[in-house]
């Protein structure tokens, strides 16, 4: 078993096409990512050219979240009927046309429908783009190669901080919103050369071509991968929506929506959004707190990349464990250095290192963990649809929250939020210790037969009674 397993680790390893078409396709990431940071620096300036009232401001913040909503609730059906690779292709193509609307809006309403239009093509990236990489990766290195996706939104986060910087100056908002443009065209480009996930051609009938797509994408394996596939389309009748709600289905609903959800409420936008603001409160000046505010970025980008390393060696629930409990303990002291009226000084430099402790703490368990497991949970027929629901929910949470969170500083203070987002950690670390499955080497097709197998008692398939298989 080891000989066979360092044997794979090995082909796999000197597999450039996989790792290449990996990294193109985490390019749905990029945009993602470099979207949501880029609007904290254009609207700075968008301001000193449309007067905007509040609301108006508001309707535009959250523009594109409500279109990421819509393109989740459409995308997922639409991965499942068209394919995941035109999907990206038509995500690249709407993302293009968004920020290019944008870039050149000569009023509010364009601007918005911008914005709208934006967040359909980021909708589909967040599904579209997990989606892909777990589909045609082997099982051995599936965790890494899925969060490239992940790192590259935290990249995209990164950018788009240098690029407000770049155009700080000359306050060129256009210019900022317009360079969503140019990882479109790239990812528009790249997708043509990419392959159809094989579990995709195999389920719509196209066998030969999901062999030929497996052999390129493995040295080893290939026919008994592909006698798996076959063994999970026979077992499926035609799938719809209404499916998801079957019973079989529901701890691994249980676990996409509860992850979703966690994964916003416990704050990580919060900060991301309004670093710099929370910042300056800790008596830091504006150079510093747009200075720091770019070292969270790397915070961010650097744990990402410890999280790749460790995801298929240590597992997903360790590392969900771990970085849950982090956010418990930094959230902690954040609440009670806040909690200290006009702090300064010393407890300045300690909400610094614990607003970067917590995004590191997010980065290497929530933040790629979560995207993982709702690419690997789910069942071939409805995958695309549960993917789907599951991204609306962690929408619509990011929504709330970032809605939410300048109310909730405003009424009840920055330390008690803290200890709301802190609240909200503890349940999202007992949620991953009783109900989430360790998915570690395991082939999609294997995670799915389990499911099956666990069907008469719902918690035992995910939770402290899983099988061995299962929590290994
Ligand atoms: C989340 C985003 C968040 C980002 C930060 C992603 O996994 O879904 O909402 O902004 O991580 O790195």
């Amino acid at each position: 078993m080891a000989t066979v397993d360092k044997e794979e680790i090995q082909s796999n390893g000197s597999n450039r096409f996989i790792y290449l078409t990996a990294a193109l396709a985490a390019l749905n990431g990029l945009l993602f990512g470099f979207d949501t940071g880029i609007i904290s620096g254009a609207f700075l300036y968008i301001n000193d050219t449309f007067a905007m009232s509040p609301l108006v401001e508001g309707i535009v913040m959250s523009g594109a979240m409500a279109g990421a909503a819509l393109g989740a609730a459409t995308g997922g059906k639409l991965a499942d009927k068209i394919g995941r690779r035109r999907l990206i292709f038509l995500g690249a193509i709407v993302f293009f046309i968004g920020s290019l609307t944008m870039a050149i809006a000569p009023n509010v309403p364009v601007l918005v429908a911008g914005r709208l239009i934006d967040g359909v093509g980021i909708g589909f990236a967040s599904i579209v783009g997990p989606l892909y990489i777990s589909e045609i990766a082997p099982p051995k290195i599936r965790g890494a190669l899925t969060s490239l996706n992940q790192l590259m939104v935290t990249l995209g986060i990164l950018i788009s901080y240098f690029v407000n910087y770049a155009f700080a100056d000359t306050g060129d908002w256009r210019m900022m919103l317009g360079t969503g443009m140019i990882p479109a065209v790239v990812l528009a480009i790249g997708m043509v050369k990419m392959p159809e996930s094989p579990r995709w051609l195999y389920e719509n009938g196209r066998t030969d071509d999901a062999r030929k797509v497996l052999k390129r994408t493995r040295k080893t394996g290939v026919d008994a991968e592909l006698a798996e596939i076959e063994k999970t389309v026979e077992k499926q009748s035609d799938s719809g929506f209404a499916d998801l709600l079957e019973p079989w289905l529901r701890p691994a609903l249980i676990v996409g929506l509860g992850l979703a959800v966690f994964q916003q409420i416990t704050g990580i936008n919060a900060v991301m959004y309004y670093a710099p603001t929370i910042l300056e409160s800790t008596g830091f000046g504006s150079a510093t707190s747009i200075l720091a505010t770019t070292g969270i970025g790397v915070i961010n980008v650097v744990m990402t990349i410890v999280a790749i390393a460790l995801i298929d060696r240590v597992g997903r629930r360790k590392l969900l464990l771990v970085g849950t409990g982090g956010m418990i303990v930094t959230l902690s002291i954040l609440g009670v250095v806040f909690y200290v009226p006009g702090f300064g000084g010393i407890l300045g430099w300690v909400a610094t290192g614990s607003l970067m402790l917590f995004v590191a703490f997010f980065a290497i368990g929530l933040g790629p963990v979560f995207w993982l497991l709702i690419s690997e949970i789910y069942p071939l027929s409805v995958r695309g649809s549960a993917m789907g629901t599951v991204t609306v929910a962690n929408w619509g949470a990011n929504l709330l929250v970032s809605l939410a969170f300048p109310m909730l500083t405003a009424n009840i203070g920055e330390s008690f939020t803290f200890w709301l987002f802190g609240i909200c950690s503890l349940m999202a670390f007992v949620f991953a210790h009783r109900l989430v499955p360790e998915t570690k080497g395991r082939s999609l097709e294997e995670i799915e037969a389990d499911l099956r197998e666990n069907v008469t008692d719902p918690v035992a398939g995910t939770g402290e009674g899983a099988s061995a298989s299962s929590r290994e």
